[in-house]
């Protein structure tokens, strides 16, 4: 019925509304709960099985990595390598790029696990705030640890926003609750949850799509990220980790954007890597990668998680430029 709908006034009440309202709003009733109810699990069975996590293998390591640190006195070594953060450049070559879109470059910003990783996060905004860049992108883990309070990590984001151009768009990372999104939409992160939006020039576009988390909470629906986009054009998809990647690569995917691995962050000389939480080949753990036609990049991401350190793995910030095969 005509005139029954008054939009400005139902955007105000989503707004004033309490989160969970909210996100039924943003994401449609049943997609809300089926995330929330999974995130509750995980802090439930946190709750249950206290004996199990304590013999976890995390749990071991979150107490045995910083304490070997410590031992052999490399802790500051490690904590000075994981605040100097390197910008990285990436070309990547598409033959069906539109001219228009010759040089397009691309921010990637990944798992600043910011209440965790104050330091470097602080030191974001003089790296970031220099560089040239037409669209900036989040690829998830903003919260340090993946249950608990996430308002400090909210916050600090919210602060890095001032220091980042517009448009900027994001997805979830296995680290992430959806209670986050409210937040950082308002802050000017455009959340892809399984959606796209197209980038327009004069007659031409590309599109950047995104996937919810497929590696812990596997809320990824790769068709429904890619909806109503006609087959020929270049989409760039943003996904917390490399799961989903044949299916991407299958799908038409151009460009693949990750992160999660965090490169390894604690890694053998040469950059090998000991651990990358990652059911993947190593190939796909950090930097750039390919399969079949569709290339893709895994960055080492800004933060860190276990321990605030780093080793033959710096934390970056990476431009991805496109540019047209002739
Ligand atoms: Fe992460």
């Amino acid at each position: 019925m005509v005139g029954i709908l008054n939009w400005p006034e139902l955007e105000q009440s989503a707004q004033d509304s309490d989160p969970l309202t909210w996100l039924k709003g943003r994401l449609g009733p049943l997609y809300a709960l089926t995330r929330l109810q999974k995130e509750a699990l995980l802090e439930a069975d946190r709750g249950r099985s206290r004996l199990r996590q304590l013999t976890s293998l995390y749990h071991v390591l979150d107490l045995a990595v910083p304490l070997a640190l410590r031992m052999t006195g490399t802790m500051r070594w490690g904590q000075r390598n994981a605040r100097a953060i390197l910008v990285a450049k990436n070309e990547v070559f598409l033959p069906n790029l539109p001219e228009t879109f010759d040089g397009f470059t691309i921010l990637h910003l990944t798992d600043l696990h910011a209440d965790i990783s104050e330091a470097v996060i602080a030191a974001l905004p003089g790296v970031v705030g220099q560089l040239e860049y037409d669209v900036c992108v989040f690829t998830g883990d903003f919260r340090g640890k993946a249950y608990g309070p996430h308002a400090r990590s909210e916050e600090l984001v919210v602060a890095l926003m001032s220091a980042i151009r517009q448009p900027t768009f994001g997805v979830l990372g296995n680290h992430d609750t959806a209670l986050l999104i409210r937040g950082l939409e308002r802050a000017g992160i455009t959340m892809l949850m399984n959606e796209n939006v197209p980038i327009v020039r004069g007659n031409d576009r590309i599109w950047i799509a995104g996937v919810d988390d497929p590696h812990h909470y596997r809320m990824d629906d790769l068709a429904a990220a890619v909806d109503g986009i006609p087959d020929d054009d270049v989409v760039v998809l943003l996904s917390h980790s490399t799961d989903g990647y044949e299916c991407a690569a299958d799908g038409e995917i151009e460009l693949m954007l990750c992160g999660h691995t965090h490169g390894g962050q604690i890694c053998l000389p040469g950059g090998l890597p000991v651990m990358t939480s990652s059911r993947h080949p190593r190939q796909l753990a950090a930097g750039p990668w390919r399969m079949g036609r569709m290339a893709g990049y895994t960055s080492r991401g800004i933060g860190t998680s276990l321990v605030e350190a780093r080793f033959n793995c710096a934390p970056e910030v990476v431009l991805h430029t496109l540019r047209r095969t002739r």
